[in-house]
């Protein structure tokens, strides 16, 4: 039992929300300083009416590392590495003969934001001994989903995706101020965290939106990326 017990001080604490094209942002600060609108800025109004495909069929991977949150923003927003650090999975992909070190087909400042365009070797096929690659990347439907010759979709369509409207485009990736990115493809856009812990500690949150598997195939596209046995669907739009 209770007595005198204050209900109106029991509430939840009340923070500041807004919501952009469908993404809700909260600010600790009772009273922001700048409004969601005049935060976002530019980058704001060159994004708007993009129609973001599945958003209501999320894979979640989350990892813990040790390391500074800016390696990790810093590591998924350039493409130059990839030949190096990835030469034996993703490089093939990403870099090739016409472009060894993954050169941007574009970038795009917008006052404190910012985006990237990667390049895709469109020569790129997958191995023979990549079985279970092969049999999915026909598929159109990796968690990438890569640019197809000539595709046309509402999302390449826009003018602030693959800004320069390169034949050889894979992705964009679009960084919001401080520690989120939202990557966007031909066909699929998917989300990056990075939440600082500690100084050199990070967690690491991926929200990749996938259409509900229907076969055995479109459900392999989300088995073979699993990365470290968590992941986990989420029915939200959220961030
Ligand atoms: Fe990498």
């Amino acid at each position: 039992m209770f007595f005198n017990l204050d209900k109106k001080k029991c509430g939840l604490t009340p923070v500041a929300m807004e919501v952009w094209e469908g993404w809700v942002f909260i600010n600790l600060q009772p009273n922001p300083e700048v409004s969601l609108r005049e935060f976002l800025g530019p980058f704001g109004e060159a994004f708007s009416g993009v129609v973001y495909p599945y958003p209501e069929n999320a894979i979640v991977m989350r990892g813990e590392f040790n390391a500074n949150w800016k390696a990790g923003a810093d590591a998924f927003s350039e493409a130059y590495h990839l030949s190096s650090i990835h030469p034996r999975t993703v490089a093939p992909i990403y870099a090739g003969k016409e472009n060894p070190y993954s050169r941007l087909v574009g970038a795009v400042v917008y006052g404190a934001h910012r985006m990237i365009a990667t390049w895709l070797n469109r020569e790129y096929q997958p191995g023979p001994n990549s079985k279970v690659e092969r049999w999915v990347y026909p598929a159109v439907a990796t968690i990438t989903g890569t640019n197809q010759e000539g595709q046309k979709t509402p999302l390449t369509a826009h003018p602030a995706i693959n800004p320069s409207k390169s034949d050889a485009w894979a992705s964009d990736v679009n960084w919001i101020f401080p520690n989120w990115h939202i990557q966007i493809s031909a066909n699929r856009f998917w989300s990056h965290e990075f939440w600082p812990t500690s100084v050199n500690t990070t967690v690491w949150e991926g929200r990749f939106y996938q259409p509900a598997p229907r076969t055995a195939r479109t459900h392999s596209t989300g088995m073979v990326h699993r990365a470290d046995g968590r992941w986990h669907a989420r029915r939200s739009f959220e961030h």
